[in-house]
């Protein structure tokens, strides 16, 4: 029985792809290296770090930790820049709909995102209101896939796995939510994951998965 839904932050409620494209791309072309929007879906759900990784792994270009902590600092403050952007009309009014029904069905609500800046996007778009937890980059030591982000919503939630469902819309998420042991609900990128037990393409599509 699901008493509890986990969502993912960026690309799920808040569409900030773009943004953490455009920081990167920054980073990219100082580096003189290639990035595009393929690379870019491959860090949906990925750590600041790790996301650097690939896209230096996809450069062949080899680079030393010190440099590596700068350079994401660097992108994160392009970042935030972009991020001062937003606010309550980027989220569609799809997405807030749902959470109201979510919350007026009693539905225990949480926030499991890789992201350290979740709480500030969250405070920016007023989407904070909803959630009664928020599980993000700064209390987790491994991004996902590995499952560490959901285990903690659902802790903070005081729910077993088994009754929590994740949406997603990174394949590490999906895979993330599995490991967890949780129902997991595919969306945008993640739509067509195989691994994902159901598929979704509007938020709202949500309240007739619960139905099964
Ligand atoms: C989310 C995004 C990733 C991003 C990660 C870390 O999971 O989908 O693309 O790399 O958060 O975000 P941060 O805001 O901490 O750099
Ligand atoms: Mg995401």
């Amino acid at each position: 029985k699901v008493n509890a839904i986990i969502f993912d932050l960026d690309g799920v409620l808040v569409s900030t792809d773009h943004f953490h494209y455009k920081a990167w791309k920054k980073i990219t072309d100082q580096l003189l290296i290639p990035f595009d929007e393929e690379v870019n879906n491959l860090l949906r759900g990925v750590s600041r770090l790790e996301s650097l990784d690939i896209i230096l792994d996809h450069s062949g270009l080899e680079v030393s930790d010190s440099e590596k902590k700068m350079l994401a600092e660097e992108k994160n403050q392009y970042y935030v820049e972009f991020l001062q952007e937003l606010n309550e009309t980027n989220i569609d009014s799809d997405v807030t709909s749902t959470l109201e029904i979510l919350i007026e069905k009693n539905y225990k609500l949480a926030i499991g995102s890789s992201s350290r800046n979740a709480k500030f996007i969250l405070e920016r778009t007023k989407l904070k209101q909803y959630f009664d937890a928020v599980s993000d980059g700064n209390n987790i030591l491994n991004s996902k896939p590995h499952p560490e982000v959901f285990l903690k919503a659902a802790s903070y939630l005081m729910e077993s796995p088994e009754n929590c469902l994740v949406v997603e819309d990174a394949y590490s998420g999906i895979e993330a939510g599995n490991e967890a042991g949780m129902i997991t609900v595919g969306i945008g990128y993640a739509a067509d994951a195989d691994s994902a037990q159901f598929s979704i393409k509007k938020l709202s599509d949500i309240l007739e998965v619960l139905k099964n």
